[in-house]
């Protein structure tokens, strides 16, 4: 008998990429995804544990779904993700009607976990680098690749080490097959995940998987995320060299204050992340670069702060995601004093955001009257006379519909720059050259 499946999915592009593993290993048990949790003999939530607030966007979800198991006696809820690594056993305190908690390194054992009416599975799976999974992709254009999973970093105040286990990286062969085999259907680009994927050891280093996959021919390769402490020069040469690498790098920098850095035990200083990004510039013209930062680590002064406004304003980011410290238990940064009040944290983030908008809108114009190469995506969201598609920097980018098929790769000349987005119109004019 056939069963469906809903997920819920939290947190970052790990997740989402999970939940489509979570599909492609259930359907081979004879579940079918649908869009409805009411439709659904089967709940997961695929969880995030990052801040606080994802944790308990999950809880509150989590609460409210309890009344379908009245209407459904054969309903059953899991609990995956990052949560359940954390909290395990605590999952069914708070909510005893679930069924099952799985580890984001249990995926591969999910179908034998609900036939054989489990509750707990978060054992660490020491072949998760060998696993291979039938995924189930939400698109066909653009695909997830894992290429490790874990992290040894410890970050003082990241939970991640702690939900994902320590740092393995996938064989080069089997992450170069599954890219063979997307470019064989043809998929357009490819995003390569790890938490820290300059730090990919198999039988080559991460630019030498880079190379190779380069040459298998998919027009966009991209990759997340980098950490500062690990970008090479190596690296930076293969994204120069590489025609389908894109032009864009996530560098998370934290905070602009050495001595935070150093309590946040990130591995490098200020001027450390400057040179990297000054090289990066350098040698690829027209590079889009983002960032991560976190206000109200503890013990963060006015001054500390400041320092990181300041860098924020020197580097000029394409876009920045920033974040209020939240504390997590089990990490080295839970027990330091001087936590900062919600309100103050509050404040630096808002005043924070205020000046990068400006950045962002900025470095957007500067696009105007430029000629980017674009890859349609589908129809625009709130226009359907529009079609929407990114460019290699991995801006939004709106155009006129004029037919294109999704996963055709355009020039469009930009007419209008926006905060979130791009405007323009198809071109047979050539790409500007070292335009970001
Ligand atoms: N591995 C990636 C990031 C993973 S988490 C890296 O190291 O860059 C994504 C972002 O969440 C981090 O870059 C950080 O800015 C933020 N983050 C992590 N833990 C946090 C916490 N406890 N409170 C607030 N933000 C946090
Ligand atoms: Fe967390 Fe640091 Fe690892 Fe990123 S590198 S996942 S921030 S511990
Ligand atoms: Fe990702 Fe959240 Fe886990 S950011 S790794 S899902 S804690």
């Amino acid at each position: 008998m056939r069963k469906n499946v809903f997920i819920y999915t939290y947190g970052c592009q790990m997740n989402v990429h999970d939940s489509e593993k979570m599909i492609g290993v259930l359907s081979e048990g004879g579940y079918t995804a649908v869009g409805s949790p009411g439709e659904a003999d089967l709940i997961i939530f695929n969880t995030c544990a990052i801040r606080a607030k994802a944790e308990q966007k999950f809880f509150s979800q989590l609460g409210r779904i309890k009344s379908l198991k009245n209407k459904n006696k054969n309903l059953k809820i899991a609990v995956a993700g990052c949560v359940a690594q954390e909290t395990k056993r605590g999952i069914f305190k708070r909510a005893p009607y679930v069924d099952l908690v799985f580890g984001p390194q249990n995926i591969g054992a999910l179908n034998t976990l609900l036939e054989q009416n489990k509750h707990l599975f978060v054992e660490e799976n020491p072949d998760l680098a060998e696993n291979e999974f039938s995924t189930a992709r939400d698109s066909s254009l653009r695909a997830w690749v894992s290429v490790m999973y874990g992290c040894n970093n410890f970050c003082s105040y990241c939970i991640v080490p702690y939900t994902r286990g320590k740092e393995i990286s996938r064989p080069s062969s089997s992450v170069l097959a599954e890219i063979r085999d997307l470019h064989g259907r043809g998929y357009k680009e490819v995003t390569l995940l790890g938490q820290n994927v300059n730090s990919y050891r198999s039988d080559m280093n991460f630019p030498g998987l880079l190379r190779q996959i380069g040459a298998i021919g998919i027009d966009r390769v991209r990759f997340m995320t980098s950490h500062p402490r690990d970008m090479s020069p190596e690296l930076v040469e293969a994204i120069a060299e590489l025609p389908n690498v894109c032009e864009h790098m996530h560098l998370p920098l934290q905070s602009g204050s050495d001595r935070i850095l150093h309590l946040m035990n990130r591995g490098y200083t200020l001027s450390d992340y400057h040179r990297k990004i000054d090289i990066l510039r350098e040698r690829v013209p027209g590079i889009a670069i983002t960032g991560d930062i976190i206000v109200g680590f503890p013990g963060e002064t006015e001054a500390d702060y400041q320092l990181t406004l300041d860098a924020i304003r020197d580097i000029e980011y394409d876009g920045l995601f920033a974040f209020m410290y939240s504390k997590r238990e089990g990490t080295s940064a839970y027990s330091l004093d001087n936590q900062l009040s919600e309100p103050e944290k509050t404040e630096r983030l808002n005043n924070l955001l205020k000046i990068q908008e400006e950045i962002t809108e900025r470095k957007n114009s500067l696009l105007d009257g430029t000629v980017i190469e674009v890859l349609i995506e589908g129809l625009a969201e709130n226009d359907a006379a529009f079609l929407s598609g990114r460019s290699r920097t991995n801006k939004v980018v709106i155009l006129p519909d004029g037919g294109e098929r999704s996963g055709e790769i355009v020039n469009v000349g930009i007419t209008r720059t926006r905060m979130h987005s791009l405007e323009g119109i198809r071109t047979d004019r050539k790409i500007t050259r070292s335009s970001s």
